[in-house]
């Protein structure tokens, strides 16, 4: 029966790398966890560092039933004796977003991953992958810090994953 639904399921691959560019962000530390794992198993999910100011992201997961209905909420934490929320913090529709591309923030995650990512289509999902992103520049003002992205995706309103992403920015003007 589950080989089945791994048939049938969504498989995602995603490997970041962030450049030395500077100004630049470098991610520290990744945590993935999967709230239901007879839906969401996490394979891989860990930092490769290329040098001292490069790392990269490697996540792999399989999705074992397509969903048509996934919520993402997203937020940004800096670091400032704790983490305290920054500039933004929100909730969407991520089938609709990959739809209408109606979220100017999503937009802007959206703008740097895709064209290395066949996640290039709405919900359900097949087979993905995504590799070798290299994040040239992040296009607002940023400060120095340390920050923690968080996101997490809900499937019809039940939480299922969860990705934690660390990182650091170093403003260079
Ligand atoms: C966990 O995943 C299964 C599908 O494999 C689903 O039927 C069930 O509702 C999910 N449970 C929760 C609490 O989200
Ligand atoms: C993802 O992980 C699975 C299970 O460990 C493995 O079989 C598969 O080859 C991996 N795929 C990629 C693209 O790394
Ligand atoms: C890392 O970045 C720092 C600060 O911009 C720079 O001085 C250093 O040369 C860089 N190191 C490497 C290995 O790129
Ligand atoms: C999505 O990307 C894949 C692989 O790059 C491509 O074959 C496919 O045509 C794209 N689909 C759309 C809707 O752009
Ligand atoms: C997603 O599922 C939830 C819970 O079943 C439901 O309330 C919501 O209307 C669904 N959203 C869409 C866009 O279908």
């Amino acid at each position: 029966m589950i080989s089945k639904w791994i048939i049938l399921g969504a498989y995602l691959t995603v490997a970041f790398l962030i450049c030395s560019e500077a100004p630049f962000a470098k991610m520290t530390n990744v945590v993935c966890e999967s709230y239901n794992k007879s839906w969401v198993v996490f394979h891989y999910c860990r930092l490769k560092a290329y040098s001292r100011n490069k790392t990269s992201l490697h996540i792999n997961m399989t999705v074992l039933w397509p969903t048509n209905n996934i919520t993402l909420k997203m937020k940004i934490l800096k670091k400032a004796s704790g983490y305290k929320p920054f500039l933004f913090d929100y909730t969407f529709d991520a089938c609709e977003f990959m739809r209408r591309r109606n979220q100017p923030v999503a937009k802007i995650i959206w703008n740097l991953i895709k064209d290395v990512s066949t996640v290039n289509h709405t919900c359900p999902y097949g087979y993905q992958a995504l590799s070798d992103f290299h994040i040239i520049r992040i296009p607002l003002p940023w400060p120095t810090g340390d920050y923690l992205l968080l996101g997490d995706w809900l499937f019809y309103n039940k939480p299922q994953m969860g990705v934690k992403i660390y990182f650091n920015f170093v403003e260079d003007w």
